[in-house]
């Protein structure tokens, strides 16, 4: 029984992790989705906000799990017994900052890898903060989260 966690900030969820979440689907037997509580941004949803947004979004996903986690994400990893830690690139301009997490987390706990997935090219430049910037200037931002995604952001920014 093999387990990834896959930690963000999910603020919100969208295509591009949906997209992650099953491409790991069909590696790992489970993927936590691990929704961190210390984000030092300030969220548009509430951390509980996040994890349902999440599940709703996952309901049709029989491998998957949302939790939240408080702290280091290697302490995370033993606590849910992961096997490794997933993260998404989307383009070059991740990589440095990803690779620099990598490393942190692999000098804190030598035993933890961190495997890094591709989305496809049509979620490849989508982001949870471009998300919300188009939201509010009113543009189309439908086509970049999954539904129950959309419905959340048109309450919260009251469009
Ligand atoms: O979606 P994000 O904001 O890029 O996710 C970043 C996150 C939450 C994965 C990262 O900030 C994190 O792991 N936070 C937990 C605290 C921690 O372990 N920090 C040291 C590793 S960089």
């Amino acid at each position: 029984m093999k387990t990834v966690l896959y930690p963000g900030s999910f603020d919100p969820f969208t295509n591009g992790h949906l997209d992650l979440v099953v491409r790991a689907g069909q590696l790992f037997d489970r993927v936590i989705v691990a929704v961190a509580v210390n984000s030092a941004k300030n969220p548009l949803f509430t951390m509980e906000e996040r994890c349902e947004l999440i599940k709703a979004s996952c309901a049709h996903l029989e491998h998957v799990e949302v939790v939240s986690f408080q702290g280091l994400l290697v302490n995370a990893m033993d606590n849910f017994q992961a096997d490794a830690i997933l993260r998404g690139l989307r383009a070059f301009s991740d990589f440095e900052y990803e690779l620099q997490m990598a490393l942190l987390n692999r000098n804190l706990k030598s035993q933890c890898e961190t495997i890094f997935m591709m989305p496809t090219l049509k979620n490849s430049f989508v982001a949870s903060s471009l998300v919300k910037e188009v939201a509010r200037l009113n543009g189309d931002f439908d086509q970049y989260v999954p539904e129950p995604v959309a419905k959340a952001v048109r309450a919260k920014l009251n469009l």
